[in-house]
């Protein structure tokens, strides 16, 4: 089993367990860091069809008591309604501050359990049981928690490190194409990011990861979370520049997302195409190599994640992008990668992301007719 530990300065450090099967010793590893008997589990519908039982009887096992809220699968559980319902449960359940929460999905479940967990009473201890690839590999560490608004994504939220994170990488065996594609890409973009070993070694077993190899499986996901427990010690809040890297792709992608309507494409393959124009980007504006552009995309075709078919007025991107919450002045922030394992911050003036956005979508419609 590997364990990679979370070590923020001034916080209680916290395990990120990686291994197939151990979920059933969840409630095991829980007793050995708390003493108190209550536990809510919270999960979706379709995770509690499949993971449910497992979790609560190894729970119960260990000497919780437990109850159990679900909702219903999908992001429209990062709701106020939601968040409303589980404070309601939790009172109900008289949970108090040493009463764990339990968060047993995807990065829906961990933000909403995140979120819901650490306002009440002013924050109860939170363990993260991602089910998914992407929640394995990004969402479940870092501790940044948030609901919806209809005013925009993720409006609310906190900053809250989870008490444990239990990642069994045999959960994915039900996982479906579409969200493996998105743990993917967020893999992905944390290779890019973080060095010529993790991107080379990913490059080398992409094939073998698309497959859902167990081993690779296993050693993408510690690769990941190593990354990310480097970057949130380093930059918890994301105040010190250092955690903005983990946007990489993300600026055009969550323009894509609103300008294709929810749900057309998924959140993975709108991260690729993002991180392809972000790498074209960089060689205009950080002397980013071409190799790394090409050999990046040879890697999201290889997971998966081919390149976007989406006809889009460059202008009305450019707008959704400038709506986005984090733009905070008249230039558009990137990540670009200058070399791999190496990034920068550029901002950019609009007609300069405007002219770059007409030269992508050129070259999606020249690969449409050839
Ligand atoms: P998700 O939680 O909606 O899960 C995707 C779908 O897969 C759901 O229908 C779910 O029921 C199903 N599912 C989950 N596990 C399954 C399994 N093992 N087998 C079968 N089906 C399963 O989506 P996600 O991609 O995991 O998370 C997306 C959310 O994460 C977004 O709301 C995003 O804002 C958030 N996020 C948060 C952070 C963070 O740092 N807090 C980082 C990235 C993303
Ligand atoms: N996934 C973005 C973050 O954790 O900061």
């Amino acid at each position: 089993m590997a364990k990679v530990v979370v070590d923020i300065a001034g916080k209680r450090p916290y395990d990120v367990r990686v291994a197939p099967g151990i979920l059933q010793n969840l409630g095991e590893a829980l007793r050995r860091l708390d003493r108190n008997p209550k536990a809510l589990i919270i999960t979706d519908l379709e995770v509690a069809k499949h993971y449910l039982n497992a979790t609560k009887a190894s729970l119960e096992d260990a000497g919780y008591h437990c109850s159990v809220i679900t909702v219903p699968s999908g992001e429209e559980a990062k709701s106020v309604e939601c968040a409303a319902e589980i404070w309601n449960a939790m009172a109900d359940c008289k949970l108090n501050r040493d009463s764990l929460v339990v968060a047993l999905g995807g990065g829906v479940i961990g933000d909403l359990a995140g979120f819901t967990g650490s306002t009440f009473m002013r924050g109860l201890p939170v363990v993260q049981v991602p089910t998914t690839l992407l929640s394995m590999v990004d969402s479940s560490v870092g501790g940044k928690t948030a609901i919806n608004l209809e005013a925009g994504k993720n409006l609310v939220g906190t900053f809250c490190q989870p008490l444990y994170v239990c990642a069994d990488i045999e959960t994915l065996q039900t996982l479906p194409e579409r969200e493996w594609a998105c743990g993917c890409a967020e893999i992905a973009k944390s290779a890019l990011i973080d060095s010529d070993d993790f991107f080379f070694w990913l490059c080398e077993h992409a094939d073998q990861l698309a497959a859902r190899n167990a081993d690779v499986v296993q050693e993408a996901v510690v690769k990941s979370v190593v990354f990310k427990a480097q970057v949130v010690a380093a930059d918890e809040q994301e105040t010190k520049g250092v955690r903005e890297c983990l946007n990489y792709g993300h600026t055009l992608a969550h323009a894509i997302e609103t300008e294709a309507g929810y749900g057309v494409y998924s959140h993975g393959a709108a991260v690729a195409e993002g991180m392809r124009f972000a790498a074209r980007l960089g060689v205009a504006c950080c002397g980013t190599p071409l190799a790394l552009v090409e050999t990046q995309d040879h890697l999201l075709d290889e997971l998966g994640l081919p390149a976007l078919d989406l006809q889009a007025d460059p202008e009305r991107l450019l707008d959704l992008m400038f709506s986005d919450k984090k733009v905070r002045s008249n230039t558009l922030r990137f990540v670009l990668p200058r070399d791999v394992g190496d990034w920068e911050v550029v901002s950019l003036e609009p007609d300069v992301v405007l002219e770059h956005l007409r030269a992508w979508q050129q070259s999606l419609s020249c690969a449409d007719q050839a």
